[in-house]
């Protein structure tokens, strides 16, 4: 006897497909200031001396910052945030959560972040990251970053040590 054909999923198929399409992760802008305290934890989990919330909270409300979250699961798993000016801006921070680094998420969020700057009139962005940063020089490289100079002994390491920060610009026209 053949199966009866029917039009609909059955209702496990659209569970699954729903489950693995909410969870995809998405880029979106940022302009809540109540997710601050989401993004200072984030920030903690990879810089020696992280900002607050109240910090994040600021800037968050300052119409020169630009900031998008990468979303993933319901949660942000991961930002990009710049202060604009003119047509100039500058990257002051890109953290992924340490559970989702590693898997090119990086890349979705800062071209997203570049393309807006770029329609909102930017035409140069500038950044300052760590030479002994691996994944961030690759990450910034592939968006057309180059190195326009260097800062000796200019981030403080957790250790107590200094670290030399690469100076870099990219044109986005
Ligand atoms: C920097 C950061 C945002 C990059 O995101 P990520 O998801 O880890 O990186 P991706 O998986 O997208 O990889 C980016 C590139 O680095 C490479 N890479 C990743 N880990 C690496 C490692 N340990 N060593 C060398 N290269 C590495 C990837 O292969 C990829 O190269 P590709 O562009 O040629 O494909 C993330 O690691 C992070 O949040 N780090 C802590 C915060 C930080 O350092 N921010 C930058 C401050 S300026």
């Amino acid at each position: 006897m053949t199966r009866p054909v029917t039009p609909f999923w059955p209702l496990e198929i659209w569970s699954a497909w729903w489950d693995a399409w909410g969870s995809a992760p998405y880029v979106a802008l940022l302009r809540d200031s109540n997710q601050a305290r989401a993004l200072a934890r984030l920030h903690a989990t990879a810089f020696a001396r992280p900002w607050d919330a109240h910090e994040f909270e600021r800037m968050l409300c300052e119409r020169s910052t630009e900031a998008h979250a990468l979303w993933k699961g319901g949660a942000i798993q991961g930002f990009v945030l710049s202060r604009k000016a003119a047509d100039e801006a500058e990257i002051l921070t890109v953290v992924l959560a340490p559970n989702v680094r590693g898997g090119g998420l990086s890349h979705k969020l800062v071209r997203e972040h570049l393309a807006h700057l770029a329609l909102s009139g930017v035409r140069t962005v500038h950044l300052e990251v760590d030479e002994g940063n691996a994944p961030a020089l690759k990450l910034y490289a592939r968006h057309g970053f180059q190195q326009v100079g260097q800062r000796t002994g200019y981030y403080a390491r957790a250790d107590g040590s200094r670290a030399t920060a690469l100076t870099m610009t990219a044109s986005l026209s």
